[in-house]
């Protein structure tokens, strides 16, 4: 019950602050779009959710920050994206409690392998149990430090062109750095998956102290132009860059 008022809460803050009107809705759904009879619809009618991923949902509810958590069809979406590649090997910068990677070890085969940044100990520790109770703690290597220094190491390590998909959902003033270093650590034919690129639609005219709108328009615009990408940004949850390397 409390959980369902702060999806509300949540959901409600992003319509308010969108400031795009009624049409540019932009959804996130956490538990079926409760108040969105479309988003609602959707996710009726397509999610397949693991049940290790049902209960890690229902526990990161419990969590203050859950706003944060990827929106369920989302992590469906990429991880849909990693099969359509084949992919054997990901990233994600940015794990809170692991939905979005557990998500994407489940999608792999076995010899799979995610690599999950996350700074905080907290999300770490609530993460772990539910990678073993889905028996994929094996597929995901969860790195407890910055996530720069991790990319770098990754780099240092001679993986650079060996990954085939990249979720960046972290700090957002460094997101052109993790973009910078995904690109080089991913294949051609890799896909860097970058979330929050509407930031609750803020990124429309950001306001001149608006600093987090402005470093995402910014790199939104240069991602537009950037020739050593195909893209698409699409609408689902709170906005989503999908970037192919060329
Ligand atoms: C939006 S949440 C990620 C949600 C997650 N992808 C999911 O599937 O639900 C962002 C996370 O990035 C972590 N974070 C922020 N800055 C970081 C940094 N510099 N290095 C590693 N993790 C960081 C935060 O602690 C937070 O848990
Ligand atoms: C979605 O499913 C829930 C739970 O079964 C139901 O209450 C709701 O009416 C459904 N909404 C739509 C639009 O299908
Ligand atoms: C993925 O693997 C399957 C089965 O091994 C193969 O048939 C398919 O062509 C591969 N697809 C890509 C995009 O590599």
């Amino acid at each position: 019950m409390v959980a369902d008022i702060k999806i509300l809460v949540c959901v409600g803050l992003a319509v308010v602050l969108s400031g795009v009107g009624q049409s540019a809705f932009i959804g996130k759904s956490h538990s079926g779009g409760k108040d969105d009879p479309v988003l609602q619809y959707v996710v009726n009618n397509s999610l397949r959710e693991h049940p290790v991923l049902t209960k890690l949902r229902l526990r990161t509810l419990e969590d203050s920050w859950n706003v944060m958590m990827v929106a369920s069809e989302q992590a469906q979406l990429m991880a849909n994206l990693i099969k359509l590649i084949n992919g054997t090997k990901a990233i994600e910068i940015g794990m809170y409690t692991g939905y979005n990677a557990l998500s994407m070890a489940l999608a792999m085969p076995e010899n799979g392998r995610v690599v999950a940044c996350e700074i905080e100990d907290t999300y770490v520790n609530i993460a772990k149990p539910f990678f073993k109770e889905a028996g994929v703690e094996n597929k995901i290597d969860v790195q407890h430090q910055i996530a720069m220094k991790t990319l770098n190491d990754l780099i240092a390590a001679g993986e650079v062109g060996t990954y085939d998909f990249v979720f960046i959902d972290a700090d957002k003033s460094n997101y052109d750095n993790y973009y910078e270093k995904s690109l080089e650590l991913i294949r051609t034919g890799g896909i860097i998956a970058i979330d929050n690129v509407l930031w609750s639609g803020r990124v429309v005219n950001p306001a001149p102290t608006d600093l987090t709108s402005q470093a995402l328009d910014t790199l939104n615009k240069k991602l537009h132009k950037d020739q050593r990408i195909d893209l698409s940004m699409l609408t689902v949850g709170d906005g989503l860059t999908i970037a192919i390397k060329r």
